[in-house]
């Protein structure tokens, strides 16, 4: 009876410590690729916010678009005791080393938006990638049928990239085979940056005498790149040319008819998911999937949410309704 009662208040005793390990501050860092785009700025400030009113601390670190000054945030992260890390790659191959030193010291970690390639992936949250880049090719194909196309892909070291383009191609491939559409070129642009995309549709231009119908371009940033060179040529609103981000610059130019849609994709949902997700892998809860990507090392659970296709005719009950941007700032 004695012994029975005594193991009854350690286990009582132990059942006390292990909660009160757990209602200790989880600790979060958030590495990002690069703040200069203006998606990831949202993502960050949701995210922070939903993390810290989950009771848990953020520590937040950008790279900038440079692969070594992430590795060393992220080391300088592990050494701050985190719990959970979440990682938005820059390039989804060169992480699977300092991954593999946060799984040695028991940290969970949650790929971003983008997968990381052949690491130790706790959980990926993120948009349907495919699904944006067939949204992306149908919206262009709606308005331009057949023509010259020029395919100008992301960062080639993105993984999504890979995917916006495996999805446009599943609506391109068979207009290429009837002969409807011509790819009259194809590039990537390093680091999704619109000064190289400009470059990039200047020369396309240059090289094509000007010969083409339409562009389908993976996001905002490059698109407003692209439209830069397609102006100056004239031939702004007359080449049909796809997005993504809804960024505001993209959302005024679908209104002033130079860009054709924009893949919108609510931020808030991804970046409280991934709080969410965060807390529950610091924690050790069941964490919900929808879906499973391999990433060459092994199949990572994932929660995928859905993109939304959005021009003229959408904005109201999409981005505007949702206060993704307000009326004003659009329109004014
Ligand atoms: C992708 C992301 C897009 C876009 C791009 C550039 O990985 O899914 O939404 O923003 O990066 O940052």
């Amino acid at each position: 009876m004695k012994i029975k009662s005594a193991l009854l208040t350690l286990a009582t005793a132990l059942t006390v410590l292990s909660s009160s390990a757990y209602s200790k501050d989880l600790k979060i860092g958030l590495s990002i690729d690069d703040l200069r785009l203006e998606r990831w700025q949202k993502d960050r400030d949701i995210f922070v916010k939903k993390a810290e009113s989950m009771g848990a601390k953020v520590f937040v670190q950008s790279a900038n678009g440079d692969d070594s000054a992430q590795i060393s945030q992220i080391e300088n992260m592990i050494n701050k005791d985190i719990d959970v890390l979440v990682i938005i790659p820059h390039n989804g191959e060169v992480l699977s080393n300092v991954i593999a030193e946060a799984k040695k010291e028991g940290i969970k970690v949650l790929a971003y938006d983008r997968l990381i390639n052949n690491a130790e992936l706790d959980f990926y949250v993120s948009f349907d990638n495919e699904k944006v880049g067939e949204l992306q090719a149908k919206s262009v194909v709606a308005v331009k049928p057949e023509g010259n196309y020029f395919l100008m892909g992301g960062s080639p070291v993105d993984n999504n990239a890979k995917l916006f383009r495996k999805g446009q191609m599943k609506v391109l491939d068979p207009l290429i085979k009837t002969g409807k559409i011509k790819v009259v070129g194809d590039q990537w642009v390093d680091s999704w940056l619109a000064e190289k995309a400009l470059q990039i549709m200047e020369n396309a231009l240059t090289a094509n005498k000007n010969n083409i119908d339409a562009v389908v371009a993976s996001n905002d940033a490059t698109a407003g790149g692209a439209i830069q060179a397609l102006s100056a040529q004239g031939l702004s609103g007359k080449v049909a040319i796809s997005g993504q981000d809804a960024d505001l610059a993209a959302i005024k130019r679908i209104v002033s008819g130079s860009q054709t849609m924009t893949v919108y994709k609510p931020i808030t949902k991804l970046a409280d998911k991934a709080a969410q997700i965060a807390v529950q892998l610091g924690k050790n809860e069941k964490v919900e999937s929808n879906a499973e990507l391999n990433n060459g090392l092994k199949n990572v659970p994932a929660y995928l949410l859905d993109p939304i296709a959005v021009d003229k005719s959408n904005l109201d009950e999409t981005i505007i309704q949702d206060g993704f941007h307000t009326k004003e700032s659009i329109y004014q």
